[in-house]
Order: structure tokens, then sequence, then C-alpha cells
């Protein structure tokens, strides 16, 4: 018998959200200078903004909070982490952080150095700013097949190998720190790596002697969509596909705030001692001491708890297939989005759907600011806004794609939320042949310009 998925939850506290009107959002949005960054919560009706620290913690993690321990060093909420840390990703050393980009800067403080060159699929913009920030660059060897939004790759965030061996060729080893694996690539739509391609990219790195780190915020995702796309691995557990996938690196950078199913947090894992003594001091310094690095016990316990939950095939299995759903609704009214429908968020594509705005105009911005007006639904423009200006020429960088992303917090909203969200966009996309202009940019600030940047209409 072929049954539909449900999820394997039921809900035991909920949360109001607020309706307003088209006119209020109008107002509104004008307000906070066109930047959804700027609106406050309750003026969202359905908050997409982002997945990261969004979700719902499950009564097993709130009664872990209980039994948080505070204790400054020897904590043992650390203790219990590193052992789950330790037994989930298999890496030796374990720093905690209060996030992600935490760890990325703790990490890259120990690793990268000027005129470094970090290779990747595309990174993270947090990453990709600490890279930059270090006066070194992040070279994307994403696989082109990425940039085309209908191409229906199964595997969108894998690295182009000949492209990654270029860099590695034609750079010394000294100059190039670490390749780092964003699993699942968030850049490029959510989109999964293939474990074939995670091991190519290992045995070369190998072969150059180069070290090879994951950013893992959403690696159970990606280890989901490997087992349900990859040809051996529909017998194995998700944690053993999570488990494959780390045997092949050196390290992790982590933020929790993601598949750790905690509102914050974050860490560091890895095996060589001297890079992680390096580290510490960097923690220390940054973050606290190396047994709660910036997070409270009660928030290590509840994290501890978290990685296991979301490394589990039926949490994993509502998760992704309801952010499916809702990819499937817009499909069907024709809607451009990235294909396949990645785990944690729908990416509209805005060079398809609203090419009547120009590019200088910021239409994907214009169209995530359409949407909250419309619906007061708010997602995030990842686009021209997002790809920030080059550090050197100071000129807008035009990325490929011009993205609205509707990420989908964790445990959070219901099917229906789905179908309003469908009905919504159904809408604006029905009227899209009136937007013709967008905005400018009035105010920016020098790097990660977007949560920041203000604008005018034109
Ligand atoms: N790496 C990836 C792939 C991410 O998606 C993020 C955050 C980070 C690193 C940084 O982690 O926020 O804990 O400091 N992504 C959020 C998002 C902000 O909305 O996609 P952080």
């Amino acid at each position: 018998m072929n049954l539909p998925y449900a999820e394997p939850y039921k809900i035991k506290m909920v949360e109001s959200i607020k309706r307003s009107t088209i006119e209020q959002r109008k107002k509104w949005i004008k307000e906070a200078d066109f930047n959804l960054f700027n609106l406050a919560s309750d003026k969202v009706f359905i908050d997409l903004l982002t997945d990261s620290g969004t979700g719902a913690m499950s009564d097993n993690q709130w009664a872990a909070m209980m039994s948080g321990d505070e204790s400054y060093a020897g904590s043992s909420s650390f203790l219990k982490l590193k052992e789950v840390v330790q037994k989930i990703t298999g890496f030796k050393y374990f720093l905690p952080t209060h996030q992600g980009r935490a760890a990325e800067n703790v990490l890259f403080s120990a690793m990268v150095k000027e005129g470094d060159l970090v290779p990747g699929n595309s990174h993270f913009d947090t990453t990709k700013g600490h890279i930059e920030f270090r006066k070194a660059t992040a070279v994307d060897c994403t696989i082109d097949e990425a940039f085309d939004t209908a191409n229906l790759h199964p595997f969108k965030g894998n690295v182009n190998l000949d492209k990654l061996e270029k860099v590695l060729n034609e750079n010394s080893k000294e100059n190039i720190p670490f390749v780092i694996l964003t699993i699942t690539c968030n850049s490029s739509g959510g989109q999964p790596m293939s474990m074939e391609n995670i091991q190519a990219v290992s045995r070369l790195c190998k072969s150059y002697e180069i070290p090879l780190f994951f950013d893992s915020a959403r690696f159970a995702e990606n280890a989901y969509f490997i087992k349900k796309r990859e040809k051996g691995y529909q017998n194995k557990s998700i944690k053993e596909i999570a488990r494959a996938i780390f045997d092949c690196g050196d390290g992790m950078t982590m933020s929790a705030k993601k598949d750790g199913l905690v509102n914050m947090g974050g860490f560091i894992a890895l095996n060589d001692e001297e890079v992680y003594k390096k580290a510490t001091v960097f923690n220390i310094m940054y973050e606290g001491f190396i047994t709660y690095g910036g997070m409270n016990g009660r928030d290590m316990a509840a994290l501890a708890v978290g990685l296991d939950e979301a490394t589990e095939f039926d949490y994993l299995e509502s998760r992704i297939e309801q952010v499916s759903y809702l990819g499937e609704k817009l499909i069907e009214h024709n809607i451009p989005v990235q294909q396949p429908i990645g785990g944690h968020a729908i990416f509209i594509d805005a060079n398809k759907f609203v090419p009547t705005i120009p590019r200088d105009e910021y239409r994907a911005q214009a169209l995530a600011i359409e949407l909250y007006i419309i619906g007061g639904i708010r997602g995030v423009e990842i686009g021209t806004v997002l790809a920030d200006r080059d550090p050197f020429t100071r000129k807008n960088r035009y990325p490929e794609l011009e993205l609205v992303r509707l990420a989908i917090p964790r445990r959070t909203y219901s099917q229906n939320h789905m179908d309003y969200i469908a009905a919504v966009l159904k809408n604006i996309y029905d009227s899209r042949d009136e937007a013709k202009t967008g905005y400018k940019i009035i105010d920016e600030a020098p790097i990660m310009r977007h949560f920041t940047v203000k604008f005018e209409k034109i």
C-alpha cells in the first residue's frame, strides 16, 4: 500500500501570527526603506526570510534545556554535545561557537591568510564574507547545470571537478588552505551534492594534499537527498550516510540553527590537532571558553537532542516533502522556480518572472517586496543585492541568477500556509507584465550590504 507521508509529530503549543491589509503593508514597507530585514515580525504574516533558527523545538529538546549545565568550564551539556557530534561526524576535535559564521570566523582566523584561494561550490555569503574580509578569494567551482533553473540535474550542488582541479593545479598549495563544500548548497538553491561527487572532490584534495572542509548547515537534508536519489544508498540510514560524507573530509563548520534544530548555536569539528589548537585561541578570544563557545549550557543540551532528531528519516521526509509540496504547486501555476526543488527553500527565478524590470533596478528585490505587499509573506532576495560589490572594483556584481528565496522554517508552518503562499504568488504572476520599474539603492554598508541597505522606489 502506498500511503502519503504525514508529519511524525503533533502540536502541543501554538503561536499567533497577525494578518494585515495591503494598504498597511504598503505603508510599513516604505517605512522600512523597502528592506524586508527592517520589518518588525508582527507586520509579517508568513515569515520565510530564513529557515535559520526559526524552527520549532521538540518536547524532548525543551526537556533537555531544563537539565542544561551552566558551568563555565567542563559543563556536562558540553560533554554530551561533544559526544553526539563525534558520533554523527566522526571528527576528533570539537569547538562550540554561537552560530555558523562564528565558526567560520574562528576557523578561518586559524587557516586563511591574505592572497589565499578557497575553492568550493557557491560559498554562502557569510563564508565568502569571512574569506574576502581576510583579503582572500572564494573560487566558485559549482557545475554549470546549477545556474540553469530549469535543468533537472539531481545534484546541482555538485562541484565541477575540472574547474576545481584547474585551481588546485595552477596555484601553490600554500595558498589554498582548504576546499569547502556547502551541503546542501544554499546559494545554488538548497541543492544537494552527491556522495559520488563528494568522494571525487575528496580524492582530488588528497592528491593535492589540501584539506577538505564541509559547511554543514544542512548536512542532514543533503543526506536525505542522497538516500532518495543516489544508487546504493536506499537502504542506508541518514546517520550512516552523514557519517560517510564526513569521512571524506578533515573537518566542518556548522550553523546549528538549521539542521541542529535549535534557535541559536554552531560549532567546528575537525581532525587536525594543530589547527584545533590554533582555533582554540581564537575561540576563546571571540566566542568564549572552549566548553561553551558562546552557547548556554541549556542550548548545548537542546542541540545534542536536535542533532539526533534532525538525522532521523521520518522527520526529514516530512520536512523536505513539505518544501516540495509548495514547489510542485508553484510549478503547476507555471511559476519559474529552481528545479528540482531544494531542501530548505523555494527559489523563484526572478529573471524569468519579471524580466520587464531592469537588472540594475534589483528585480528580485522588487519581486520580494511585491510578495510582502500582496500576501504579507517575507522572503529574501538572493541576487544582485546579496552578491554585493566587487571588493576591488566596487562595481555591482551581477550573479547568474536573480532569485527570491522562500525558506521554510522547520516544523513550523502547515500545509494550509503552503497553499496560501502558492495562491499569493499565482496572483502576482498573473499580473507580472505590469511590473516595469524596480528600486534604487540610497544607502549601503561596505560589506554584507543586504542586511541594512536602503532603497527608494523608481
Ligand atoms: N553556511 C550556510 C550554508 C548558511 O546557510 C548559513 C546561514 C551560514 C553558513 C551561517 O550561519 O547564520 O548561523 O551564522 N544561513 C542563513 C540563511 C542566515 O538564511 O540561509 P549562521
